[in-house]
């Protein structure tokens, strides 16, 4: 494969291919993806080219696809296993157990588990101990205004700390925390969801399979530091969480409706902005694909005992769905 590569300015390189064209869309991450319809069976060459895009640009923007739960479900397969959400049994596809709805559309009056997701900075499925790998979302109804993504690139956050700060967080754990998640669920379903979840152990820095460069794992949802006390802990996460997420490390996606959206959650962070009207229809579907397994559970024997509760109260967590408040 040839690829002709035609700088358009500083910042600014086109790669045209025979049939995929790749057009940077962020300084700091982001990419758009054309000439490729995800619809149908890809080549290899194909594939090949999307996952070196993939892992240069980290976010992949496919505008203006014509796709349903099973043929975002196939695209999905080209990244990797597919995450059957075991960690959230909450928000499903009705007919499609492996993929999840981000909506605020109405379900027989009543608002689904998956509204207001990701509203503060994250990874996805950090309060596993196998995070996902690649995560796709297709915008299928959007507000009039708002309700944009953001994605912070965590390889240049960890670049631009001094290196003293560095090698203190090489060495470092973080408890990831399912509590931590965004304030706007159900009281229920946040319960079942911290029995599901008990808090995990992940390395504050990752080094990415595939590019073999470090990236910052530190946001929102992690609580407190391995060996470290809360008090000594919070004023680190909150300062690594407020310098990662700084515009110049950051691109905003403004969605339309067809937008395929793909991301690498072992490199960057992301964050779904409230900022629309919620009697406007923000309805979108997800996949993801299931990342290495090399997180551990904070302390096994809370941890069972918690999945025990979890698995005894399966039946509440169903109820807890159908309770949902208007
Ligand atoms: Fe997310």
């Amino acid at each position: 494969m040839t690829w002709v590569n035609t700088l358009t300015g500083p910042n600014t390189t086109t790669f045209q291919m025979p049939t995929i064209q790749v057009q940077p869309v962020g300084f700091a991450l982001g990419a758009r993806v054309t000439g490729v319809d995800l619809s149908k069976m890809l080549t290899s060459d194909e594939v090949q080219q999307i996952k070196a895009a993939w892992t240069k640009h980290l976010v992949l923007v496919f505008p203006g696809q014509q796709l349903d739960p099973a043929t975002l479900t196939a695209f999905t397969t080209h990244f990797g296993e597919l995450d059957n959400y075991d960690s959230q049994p909450f928000n499903r596809h009705p007919e499609h157990d492996h993929v999840m709805l981000l909506s605020n559309k109405p379900v027989n009056g009543k608002l689904p588990a998956g509204a207001y997701n990701g509203q503060n900075w994250h990874t996805d499925l950090s309060y596993t101990v196998r995070p996902a790998k690649a995560t796709m979302v297709y915008c299928i109804e959007k507000p009039s205004v708002g309700g944009d993504t953001m994605f912070a690139n965590m390889y240049a956050a960890y670049e631009a700390l001094s290196p003293k700060m560095r090698e203190f967080l090489d060495d470092l754990e973080a408890v990831n925390d399912v509590s931590l998640i965004s304030a706007r669920r159900d009281p229920a379903i946040l319960e079942a969801f911290k029995r599901l979840n008990p808090p995990v152990v992940h390395p504050a820095v990752r080094i990415h399979p595939e590019s073999g460069k470090p990236a910052l794992y530190v946001n929102d949802r992690v609580r407190t530091f391995v060996g470290m006390s809360d008090l000594e802990s919070k004023p680190i996460i909150k300062f690594l969480c407020e310098h990662s997420v700084q515009p110049r490390f950051v691109y905003r996606h403004r969605w339309e409706v067809r937008d395929l959206v793909l991301w690498d959650n072992r490199c960057l962070t992301h964050l779904a902005v409230g900022d629309y009207d919620p009697k406007e229809i923000r309805h979108m579907i997800r996949t993801s694909t299931m990342g290495d397994h090399y997180g551990r559970l904070e302390n096994p024997q809370a941890a069972e005992a918690s999945l025990k509760a979890a698995a005894a109260t399966s039946q509440e967590v169903a109820a807890g769905v159908s309770a949902l408040h208007d």
